[in-house]
């Protein structure tokens, strides 16, 4: 019955064993997943617009190499992603309609603009620290594919964050022009950045539920707090300072307080409203629609041999 596969489920839970595809799953469990994974699946595909702005203006052939094998690894993580939800009954191509159509969210990071080469350094040690921060406790989350694949992802992950600040540090030991570039680059990445976590947690809907079920492990503002933490010290090791004069040493937290996060900012760029929001559909749009003759020769060459 479903009171005992319920029981089963939430025995495993509790005792750290991974859920999954073919087990019973509380339909709100499914949907939670589909929702998390699909939407960090469109947020890997996504993230690799604004950096791909610079593959062909990156500084040195070195410099581009690193970039390109860095957005390629961003597509290799949308793919595991998808791949993963797929395991729990939902296709590919639902989850791309989600996407094309709005109906999905990815993350509200991607929408802002890469104006600046250094703007590649921010998004490596900022954006992708900030998802490392996020995403090493999802290696633990309850669902076997999902933590699985966070573990490789993990790795890359922490590969891209340290090619970002190392363009960053570079760039700090330049000229007068390079180290305000620089500055300018974290200045504007660092409240957008500390938005990647969610909302606070006592408007985040989904944060309780999804920390029963440990597919979170913790709450948007706890991991937002630690990378705060982190980011104050690194940031001294560039030379350069973090945008929010508030920050401050809080002894009893044993953490930094920090300034007031603009959250209307942050549901302005979730409706659609951020500066990059409209490009970085269509762009994806067009993609898929430009790759639809490679999709039907696939099809058709498949079906000429089966
Ligand atoms: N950008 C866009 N949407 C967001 C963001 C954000 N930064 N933060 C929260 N949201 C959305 C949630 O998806 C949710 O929307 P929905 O209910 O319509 O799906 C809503 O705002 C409310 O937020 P929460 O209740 O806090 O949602 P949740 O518990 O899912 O927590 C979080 C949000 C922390 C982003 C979680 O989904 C998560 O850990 N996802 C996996 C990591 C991820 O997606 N990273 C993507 C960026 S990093 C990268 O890929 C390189």
């Amino acid at each position: 019955t479903t009171t005992n596969f319920s029981l089963q489920f939430n025995n495993k839970v509790s005792n750290e064993i991974k859920i999954e595809p073919k087990d019973w799953m509380p339909d709100d469990y499914r949907k939670t997943l589909i929702r998390q994974i699909s939407q960090h699946a469109h947020s890997e595909l996504v993230g690799m617009l604004p950096e791909a702005n610079w593959i062909s203006r990156a500084p040195t052939l070195k410099r581009k190499a690193i970039l390109l094998a860095k957005v390629q690894d961003e597509a290799g993580h949308g793919l595991y992603l998808y791949s993963a939800a797929e395991t729990l009954n939902i296709t590919r191509e639902e989850m791309y309609d989600q996407l094309h159509s709005g109906a999905a969210k990815y993350s509200s990071i991607f929408n802002y603009p890469t104006l600046t080469w250094a703007d590649v350094g921010a998004i490596g040690w900022l954006v992708d620290g900030a998802a490392i921060m996020n995403q090493v406790p999802l290696c633990r989350s309850s669902y076997g594919p999902y933590a699985r694949g966070m573990v490789r992802i993990c790795k890359e992950e922490s590969f891209h964050q340290r090619q970002g600040f190392e363009v960053l540090l570079t760039l700090s030991k330049g000229n007068d022009y390079q180290k305000a570039m620089c500055q300018d680059a974290i200045n504007r990445w660092w409240w957008p950045s500390l938005m990647m976590f969610g909302p606070p947690d006592d408007q985040s809907p989904n944060t309780l539920k999804s920390m029963e079920w440990k597919i979170k492990r913790f709450t948007n503002d706890e991991l937002r707090q630690k990378f705060v933490n982190v980011c104050v010290e690194q940031v001294k090791v560039l030379g350069m300072t973090l945008p929010d004069k508030d920050l401050k040493w809080n002894e009893d937290k044993k953490g930094y307080d920090f300034g007031t996060i603009n959250w209307d900012e942050f549901y302005q760029v979730l409706k659609g409203n951020g500066p990059c929001n409209t490009e970085r559909l269509e762009t994806r749009k067009k993609a898929w629609e430009d790759g639809k003759w490679i999709r039907d020769a696939a099809t058709a060459y498949q079906q000429k041999v089966s």
